[in-house]
């Protein structure tokens, strides 16, 4: 059982597809990295997966259901681009209310806490309000809320946006434990020297995978020793330059 599939997956905002035809199939247990510009579509693809807007056609499947499903919520963490902590909460009410959420009962939600705010360095800020917190440290409690209840699947939309190189470098272990532990990580991110850590990735743009494959092996078929230099070879195999004048 694969831990994503989708097939033919679009999803329309009014007549605009911002995901056209995506076939995604992510093995269990595996980093997955979408990758691609601004616009590509990589959020509005894992909105859908993780359950909080429905698909316009085709098939998006976690673990075997196709999604919204109830079914497969308890299953998958979500981590969205923009903070999603409550800011009128502290650090600790948005972790309890997370917690409770996903039906955990008080001494997990409190061994869980203790553990995520060690690993996202705010142990000290249990029950500062939120508002009061830089970007950086909002973006950490998100993560953590992400990840109270132990998911399977965690589905990371730029995780690392705005957390200083020290922090990102504690993150990524992180998230090579998880994956160790059998969860599936499903991360975007901008960042190259991360986009490498990833088992697989897969370049989008314009709502469609263009190439995907493990990251040493896309370099080595497009000659190039980075993931941007590939990204743009596979861009122009894609759709070659118009050039003026040709017909
Ligand atoms: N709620 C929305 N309504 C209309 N257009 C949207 C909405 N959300 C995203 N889009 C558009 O869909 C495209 C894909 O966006 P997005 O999935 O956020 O891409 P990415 O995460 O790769 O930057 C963009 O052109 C964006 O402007
Ligand atoms: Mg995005």
């Amino acid at each position: 059982m694969l831990a994503v599939k989708t097939d033919k997956l679009v999803k329309c905002y009014g007549k605009f597809k911002a995901v056209d035809d995506l076939n995604l199939h992510v093995e269990k247990g595996e980093i997955y990295g979408l990758l691609g510009p601004n616009g590509a579509g990589k959020t509005t693809a894992i909105k859908v997966l993780s359950g909080l807007i429905k698909k316009t056609s085709g098939t998006a499947k976690v673990l075997d259901i196709e999604v919204p499903n109830k079914l497969v919520s308890g299953n998958v963490g979500y981590m969205p681009q923009e903070t999603a902590a409550y800011i009128g909460l502290t650090v600790h009410q948005n972790i309890e209310f997370f917690g409770k959420l996903f039906g955990l009962d008080k001494e997990h939600i409190a061994k869980r806490e203790k553990e995520l705010l060690e690993f996202i360095d705010l142990t000290d800020w249990r029950d500062e309000l939120v508002q009061n917190l830089s970007g950086g440290m909002k973006h950490r409690v998100s993560l953590a809320c992400a990840l109270i209840h132990e998911p399977d699947i965690l589905f990371l939309d730029e995780p690392t946006v705005g957390v200083d190189p020290k922090l990102r470098i504690k993150f990524w272990k992180f998230f090579t434990k998880m994956k160790e532990n059998g969860t599936t990580v499903i991360i975007t991110t901008h960042y190259m020297d991360e986009a490498r850590r990833c088992d697989r990735v897969g370049f989008m743009r314009q709502g469609k995978l263009i190439a995907e494959g493990v990251p040493e092996v896309l370099m080595k078929e497009t000659g190039t020793d980075s993931l941007e230099d590939a990204f743009l070879k596979y861009a122009d195999i894609e759709r070659p330059p118009v050039r003026p004048g040709v017909k």
